[in-house]
C-alpha cells in the first residue's frame, strides 16, 4: 500500500507539539504513528535533528507511515502494541511520547477491515490482522453477559441488554459474519421510534464497543501509561489523544494514580504505602479541538489532549 493511500488529519497538531516541548536532539516516541502525520510534524519542527521511535500495532498503517517518513533519518520503526512498550523499546528513554488513541480515518475509510456501519464488508475490525479474534468470532462466542458489559463499559450504550439479547437470538440463527448483520442486531434490539431519536448511527456505540473489546484497547491502558511515564527521562512529557469518554476517563484515572498514587486509607495520619508519584500534571489540560479544527476536520470535535510529565 502506497503513503498516499493513508488518508488521516493528525488532529490537535499544534497543541500536540506545543505539550511535547520539543528541543533538537531530543529522542521521541510516537506509540501510534497511523499515516505519519503527527510523527512528520515533531520531525519537521526539529529539522530531523531527533530520534524518532515509530510504533503501530497494524502492519499497514505501518507501512504508510515508512513511506510518508521515508526522507528522514534516525526513524526506528517497530510493528507492535504500546502496551508491551518495555519489551519493544527495552532501555531506550524518551524526551517526550505520543499516543494518539483508537483507530484512525483510514481504518473508517476501508471497508474491508469491517469498522464502519455504513458500509458491508466481514466483521473483522482487528487493528492488528496478524493475529487475534475478529469481531465476527468474538460476538460469535462470547455469552450474552460479557457482550452486554463490554457494550455498556465500552461505550455507555443505555441499550446494551436488548443488543446483547438481539445479538444471540441472531446468532442462533447464523452466525454474524458482516458489518450488516451487527448493524440488524442493533436495529432489532432498539425500537423504531427510539432510533430515529438517537444522535448519529444508531449502531455507532456497538460498532465502537465491539472494537474496543476486539482490541483490548482499555484494560491494559493503566499499566500501559504507567510504563511509558517510567520511560521518559525526568521532565520528559507523556501526550494522550483520547476520543471518547471511555477512553478519556481511563487516561484522566491513569494521570490522576500517577499524581498520587497513594493508597492508605483517608484515616491514616500519615502516608504508610510507601507509593511515590512518578508525574505531575501540567495546567492547562486537557485542551480540545478548537471550532475552526472541528470545522474542517469533524473528527477531532471530541479529541481530548492530556498530558503527564515525569518528575
Ligand atoms: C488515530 S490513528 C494515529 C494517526 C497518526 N497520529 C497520524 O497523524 O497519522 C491511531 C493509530 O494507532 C494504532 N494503534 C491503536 N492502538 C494501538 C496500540 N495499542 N499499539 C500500537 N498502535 C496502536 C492504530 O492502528 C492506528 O494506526
Amino acid at each position: 500500500m502506497s503513503g498516499t493511500g493513508f488518508h488521516h488529519v493528525p488532529v490537535l497538531l499544534s497543541q500536540t507539539l506545543e505539550a511535547l516541548q520539543l528541543r533538537e536532539g531530543g529522542v521521541y516516541l510516537d506509540g501510534t504513528v497511523g499515516g505519519g502525520g503527527h510523527s512528520k510534524a515533531i520531525l519537521t519542527a526539529l529539522s530531523g535533528n531527533c530520534g524518532l521511535y515509530a510504533v503501530d500495532r497494524d502492519g499497514d498503517a505501518l507501512t504508510a507511515a515508512r513511506a510518508r517518513l521515508s526522507a528522514w533519518e534516525g526513524v526506528t520503526f517497530i510493528h507492535g502494541n504500546f502496551h508491551d512498550a518495555p519489551q519493544l523499546l527495552g532501555d531506550v528513554r524518551f524526551d517526550g511520547i505520543l499516543l494518539d488513541l483508537g483507530v484512525s480515518s483510514w481504518h473508517l475509510d476501508s471497508a474491508e477491515r469491517g469498522f464502519s456501519y455504513h458500509e458491508d464488508a466481514p466483521l473483522d475490525m482487528r487493528m492488528d490482522r496478524s493475529g487475534g479474534l475478529t469481531a465476527a468470532q468474538w460476538l460469535n462466542t462470547r455469552d450474552e453477559h460479557t457482550i452486554a458489559q463490554a457494550l455498556y463499559e465500552y461505550a455507555d450504550e443505555r441499550w446494551a441488554a436488548r443488543i446483547a439479547k438481539s445479538i444471540i437470538q441472531m446468532r442462533e440463527e447464523k452466525p454474524l459474519s458482516t458489518t450488516m448483520d451487527l448493524v440488524r442486531a442493533v436495529d432489532r434490539a432498539i425500537p423504531k421510534a427510539v432510533r430515529r431519536k438517537i444522535e448519529g448511527h444508531p449502531a455507532r456505540r456497538t460498532f465502537q464497543a465491539v472494537r474496543i473489546a476486539v482490541n483490548d484497547e482499555i484494560g491494559p491502558l493503566q499499566r500501559a501509561l504507567e510504563d511509558l511515564v517510567l520511560m521518559l527521562r525526568p521532565g520528559g512529557r507523556l501526550c494522550v489523544i483520547s476520543f471518547h469518554s471511555v477512553e478519556d476517563r481511563a487516561v484522566k484515572r491513569a494521570f490522576v494514580r500517577m499524581r498520587n498514587p497513594c493508597v492508605c486509607p483517608p484515616s491514616a495520619p500519615v502516608c504508610i504505602c510507601g507509593r511515590e508519584p512518578i508525574a505531575t500534571l501540567p495546567k492547562g489540560y486537557p485542551v480540545a479541538a478548537d471550532e475552526a479544527e472541528v470545522i474542517v476536520n469533524p473528527r477531532s470535535r471530541s479529541a481530548r489532549l492530556r498530558v503527564a510529565q515525569r518528575i
